[in-house]
């Protein structure tokens, strides 16, 4: 695994965050140091995925970046007949997620497809999976995708949606940022590297509220909306249909 060094140096101008070559060559690692939890949740979705995908439906992957939580639903679900597609609109991650794909030889074959979530047309799904990806969708554009999502699956079917979220607390926000930042620096990564980080995020990922995440999916129509897993502002939900 690549070590994600992208933000050692000092920068005067920092620009924006894009999913690129220098991003894909150290996702993983990246991933694993920022995200508290992200193991478990994509241990989790393997189990999820044997629970509820159903034979000859769909499971979409949406913003699949390398193929993680995509790798985990082969491996859990490999004797089932069911259609496997992950989605990105990153040209870099998508190439680097077919050659990930190709290394691991059991489960269903999977569509790859270079798009744009909005894009897609979503039909017959027993299992969507957004892993922190709803987070980099603009805002105005959620209720919509997440209606298309809906309406694209079966009766039961389930949605996992992880996301960073924001707290309407200002204690709480200050307090869990802090607690992220500490769980960083415990991965090795620097001060310096936490703040360019985040300053290159800030106007890409847009956090939501927890409560307006479960008020959208109520909306659109899921019945069932809970929280799975919590650290810090680091959340999954389930939502079924
Ligand atoms: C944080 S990563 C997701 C991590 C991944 N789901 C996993 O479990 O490892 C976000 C991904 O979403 C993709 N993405 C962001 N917006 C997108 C969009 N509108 N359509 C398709 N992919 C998108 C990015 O290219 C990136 O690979």
């Amino acid at each position: 695994m690549t070590k994600d060094r992208l933000y050692v140096d000092a920068h005067e101008i920092i620009p924006d965050f894009v999913f690129d070559e220098r991003v894909a060559c150290v996702f993983p690692d990246m991933i694993n140091r920022s995200v508290p939890g992200y193991g478990t949740i994509i241990n989790m979705i393997g189990t999820l995925a044997a629970q509820y995908i159903k034979p000859n439906s769909n499971c979409y992957d949406l913003g699949c970046s390398l193929g993680a939580a995509t790798m985990a639903i082969r491996f859990a679900v490999e004797d089932l007949d069911f259609h496997l597609v992950a989605v990105d609109n990153s040209p870099a991650m998508l190439s680097t997620a077919k050659h990930c794909l190709a290394e691991q030889d059991r489960g269903p074959t999977v569509e790859l497809i270079c798009a744009d979530i909005r894009d897609i047309q979503i039909c017959l799904a027993s299992m969507v999976v957004l892993n922190f990806t709803l987070q980099f969708v603009p805002a105005a554009d959620r209720l919509t995708l997440l209606t298309n999502i809906y309406e694209g699956m079966l009766p039961g079917g389930l949605l996992l949606l992880s996301e960073k979220i924001a707290l309407p607390n200002d204690v709480a926000q200050r307090l869990f940022i802090e607690m992220h930042h500490g769980f960083k620096k415990a991965q090795g990564y620097s001060e310096l590297e936490i703040s360019q980080k985040r300053t290159a995020l800030e106007d890409v990922l847009i956090p939501e509220t927890l409560a307006c995440h479960k008020e959208r999916l109520q909306k659109v129509g899921f019945s069932t909306v809970e929280v799975w897993f919590q650290c810090f502002n680091f959340i999954s939900l389930l939502a079924i249909k």
